[in-house]
């Protein structure tokens, strides 16, 4: 299991465990975190499950591919540490991850 942090838009933490093998957005919506519709299901599709990455965890969390980095900029307010939290997926070594949702997702 891997414990991974989502910081909301009102600053609060709320810490849930998530399955290696499940992707971040995966987490989020089994543990209703506001801020992430994830209206595509974890296609790479539509950009509302768009999530910072804590500067201490990008590079575990590794880069976006193309096709994800095409549908960032649908984004809202996109920023270095941009991901699409479908994208990535959690493994043992991201256990401690933090995350941040940005102010204004779609
Ligand atoms: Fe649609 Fe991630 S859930 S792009």
């Amino acid at each position: 299991m891997a414990t991974i942090t989502f910081i909301l838009k009102d600053g609060t933490e709320r810490a849930v465990e998530a399955e290696p093998g499940m992707t971040v957005m995966e987490a989020a919506v089994k543990n209703s975190i506001p801020g992430i519709a994830a209206e595509c299901g974890g296609a790479c599709a539509c950009a509302t499950c768009h999530v910072y990455v804590d500067d201490t965890w990008r590079e575990a969390t590794g880069e976006p591919v193309q096709m994800e980095e095409d549908m960032l900029d649908f984004a809202f307010d996109v920023q270095p540490s941009s991901r699409l939290s479908c994208q990535i997926k959690v493994t043992e070594a991201l256990d401690g991850l933090v995350v941040r949702i940005p102010e204004k997702q779609f």
